[in-house]
């Protein structure tokens, strides 16, 4: 079915001012399928749905609508290159800028369905020597509560874990969950998982000494994306550091691009680099 144009105008404007996602024109046949989709789950004509939204305050189902029409594409390791950066260059970094306090914290803050996570936990355990005995806590958000619920529950499909996983890993960090694969409890116990929204000031007090909001700003508008950014930067800490996605260009005076190998890294400008770091590493 296709939506009225009013209708379809109406969707555009509610996920931009619920999500801060763009979508224009091009999004024409995304918006009326997914909206096809839930509208059929409730047995209801898209018109019909949109109604609905557009009338009466229904938080649950303006949550199953933000969660149809996001993109949750994401896989193990994505990119590969940005895992290979943590674990050689920005975690031995800022585990020598918190050796006294032995405690790093971590902000997945579009977590989707989970995988960079657990590609987090497992890089800090298995790659990085100088984290072992340290307290790591590890903040999972995402603005769709079906992606939050699958984050924590840290079960996976052996399809989804061909994505990226490495076998060896897939044996050490998984176990059998019926016909999934569950994250293992230690790894589950370091991670906390809640809903939460990039528009929001950030669902934390903490100041997180590596966040991650990767493959989530692309989406934004102008306006969404600085609302993310204040969040974001509000809720680092001034010598840590924020990897966004392979190819996403950030441009924000309040941090510094610091190339490293394929990967861009982003300190907070001002931020002081470890002396671990040997000279031929800093820019
Ligand atoms: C493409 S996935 C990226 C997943 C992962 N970070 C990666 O790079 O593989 C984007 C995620 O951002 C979430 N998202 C979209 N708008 C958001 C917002 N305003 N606040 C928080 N998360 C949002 C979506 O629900 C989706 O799960």
């Amino acid at each position: 079915m296709t939506l009225r144009p009013d209708d379809r105008r109406f969707i555009v404007e509610l996920m931009r001012r619920q999500a801060g996602l763009a979508m224009d024109d091009a999004a024409q046949h995304l918006i009326d399928n997914r909206i096809a989709i839930v509208a059929a789950r409730h047995r209801q004509a898209d018109a019909e749905l949109v109604t609905r939204l557009r009338f009466n305050n229904d938080p649950g189902l303006l949550h199953e609508v933000i969660d149809a029409l996001c993109t949750h594409e994401t896989s193990f390791f994505r990119d590969g290159h940005p895992f290979d950066t943590l674990a050689t260059t920005v975690l031995p970094d800022l585990a020598a800028l918190r050796r006294e306090r032995r405690t790093l914290t971590v902000w997945c803050a579009a977590c989707s369905t989970g995988q960079e996570v657990w590609s987090t936990a497992i890089t800090i355990r298995e790659r990085v020597d100088d984290l072992q005995g340290w307290t790591i806590r590890i903040l999972a958000t995402d603005v769709s509560q079906a992606m939050v619920d699958r984050t924590r529950a840290g079960t996976y499909t052996d399809q989804e874990l061909a994505r990226g996983m490495p076998e060896r890993w897939k044996a050490r960090y998984f176990t059998r969950a019926g016909d999934r694969w569950q994250a293992r409890a230690d790894l589950r116990a370091m991670v906390e998982v809640t809903r939460a929204n990039l528009l929001d000031p950030a669902p934390s007090a903490r100041r997180f000494d590596l966040i991650m909001a990767r493959n989530v700003l692309i989406y934004f508008d102008a306006a969404g994306k600085r609302r993310a950014m204040d969040a974001i930067f509000g809720a680092q800490a001034s010598d840590g550091a924020l990897l966004v996605g392979t190819g996403e260009n950030l441009i924000d005076p309040r941090y510094e691009a610091r190339p490293s190998g394929r990967t861009v890294v982003y300190r907070p400008r001002g931020a002081t680099r470890s002396a671990a770091l040997s000279p031929t590493e800093s820019l």
